[in-house]
């Protein structure tokens, strides 16, 4: 099928981009002088602009099209929800799409997770979570636990409550004063771990881990409500847990009565091999929080999966959970999700990233060879590339370096070059890969070509 838009269309198209659309976290005034991309189809691993030149998805859109693109059962799934009931809320009612999706996620989840409360987004899930948290302490007579500690660097999501648990500076900012009780502790960043436990992983894991005791004894041991970490963190580039890390933070949580928040948006349904990140790393949550993947990008849906006890203050009498959004686990999105498993199921989604997880890191490794490579780090379908100006010192780049590096060259031109992913300099530099999960080695070693080529190129611009 071709994919190309006549020329009148494309320019048709970007007019009114320009005019009309705004980009999310996007400098418009890029694109001042350039076109705005512009996708029109996907198909499997791949995707196709208006020009109908294709692409390989390496972030799966944004970690989300585990499937892969162009899945017509997944879609018409959707198309017939929506002839048989397209919407109806879940403020009082329930409808079967919902029911089924609740009763099959907490079959999957780990331990006692049987609750699951819909939302529409990953930040409408974190934000949900910290709502609980604090209502369920107030509930059970300890209504001074609000705190929520994260980790340095870690998105949670842009919401006011979420961006709170975000520790991202630069995107927090604009919005101060956000609400009270947002406290950050290190992350598992081992590349660039502190001197004195630099040299051993378990115990810079270890060491991380009590810095989350450390913040709970110094904020007051009765004031904090959660922690929200990532199976493995996203934003920085990729940051695995070291072994023992969780093991040592559920302790914490279970010794000062504090809510282990095991915020999945990325790292549930498949990404790292397993329906859960935390079943990957061997931990128990109080509460999941998922989004994207669950369906695959094919409807929006979020949530979260919650422990009975957590449910119980509101179980009874007349508690009442005071939230709830519009669209949550709208009908669509939630047969999309169950048709979205199905596939998993068929095809054995999770058996794939577990038996060629080990090829796609040893052909990233590939690059280690370039001067500019400085860690290649990650587990499952989930990759970051840290990029450095000096390898044997790993001095990274400043602000304009990175600026030159990241936005004027290396995000156009790995696009140009034919690969979607991710060019990042929230925390050091990073490119990022979190490709569909049916990616195989034909994928990764595509990947790995057009890598190679603009990071040698790049490191010549430098
Ligand atoms: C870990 C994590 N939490 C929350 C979010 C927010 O999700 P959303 O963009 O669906 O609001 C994201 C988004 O990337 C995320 O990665």
């Amino acid at each position: 099928m071709s994919t190309a838009y006549s020329n009148d269309e494309i320019a048709a198209l970007q007019e009114k981009a320009k005019r009309h659309l705004w980009l999310h976290f996007t400098r418009m005034s890029s694109y001042a002088e350039s076109d705005v991309p512009v996708i029109v189809r996907g198909e499997g691993q791949y995707v196709f602009d208006q020009h109908g030149k294709r692409y390989l998805d390496g972030l799966a859109g944004l970690f989300v099209s585990q499937i892969g693109h162009g899945r017509t059962e997944v879609a018409e799934a959707g198309a017939r929800q929506a002839a048989e009931l397209a919407y109806f809320p879940l403020w009082s009612y329930a409808h079967p799409q919902a029911i089924e999706l609740a009763d099959r996620l907490s079959a999957m989840a780990p331990g006692d997770l049987n609750r699951v409360f819909f939302t529409s987004s990953g930040s409408e899930a974190v934000e949900s979570a910290w709502k609980l948290a604090k209502q369920y302490f107030k509930a059970i007579g300890q209504p001074a636990r609000y705190k929520v500690l994260s980790r340095s660097i870690a998105y949670h999501g842009t919401s006011m409550g979420a961006l709170a648990i975000t520790g991202l500076p630069d995107i927090k900012e604009p919005f101060e004063p956000l609400p009270a009780g947002g406290v950050r502790v290190p992350n598992t960043n081992f590349y660039r771990a502190p001197q004195f436990v630099a040299d051993d992983l378990t115990a810079f894991g270890l060491w991380a881990a009590d810095e989350i005791e450390r913040a709970i004894q110094r904020e007051g041991e009765d004031s904090v409500a959660a922690v929200f970490l990532e199976p493995l963190q996203n934003s920085g580039g990729c940051f695995p847990p070291p072994p023992g890390y969780f093991q040592r933070v559920r302790e914490i949580c279970d010794r000062y009565g504090v809510l282990l928040v095991s915020d999945e948006v990325i790292c549930a349904f498949g990404r790292l091999g397993y329906y859960f990140g935390s079943e990957r790393y061997g931990y128990q949550p109080d509460i999941i929080t998922f989004a994207k993947g669950i369906t695959s990008g094919y409807a929006p849906l979020g949530g979260m999966l919650v422990r009975d006890a957590l449910m119980e203050p509101f179980s009874q009498g007349q508690s009442t959970f005071l939230h709830g959004v519009t669209f949550a686990g709208h009908p669509v999105s939630c047969a999309v999700a169950m048709a979205n498993l199905d596939v998993f199921e068929k095809e054995d989604l999770l058996g794939n990233v577990r038996a060629h997880e080990g090829a796609f890191r040893s052909t990233l490794e590939k690059l280690n060879d370039l001067p500019i490579v400085g860690n290649v780090r990650g587990d499952g379908y989930f990759y970051g590339i840290e990029l450095v100006k000096d390898k044997a010192t790993r001095e990274t780049f400043d602000n304009d370096e990175s600026e030159r590096l990241l936005r004027g060259f290396l995000s156009h031109a790995l696009f140009d070059a034919g690969l979607i992913c991710r060019a990042d300099d929230r925390g050091d530099p990073v490119i990022q890969l979190a490709p569909p999960l049916t990616c195989t080695q034909e994928h990764f070693d595509e990947m790995e070509q057009i890598l190679r080529s603009v990071l040698t190129e790049a490191w010549t611009k430098i």
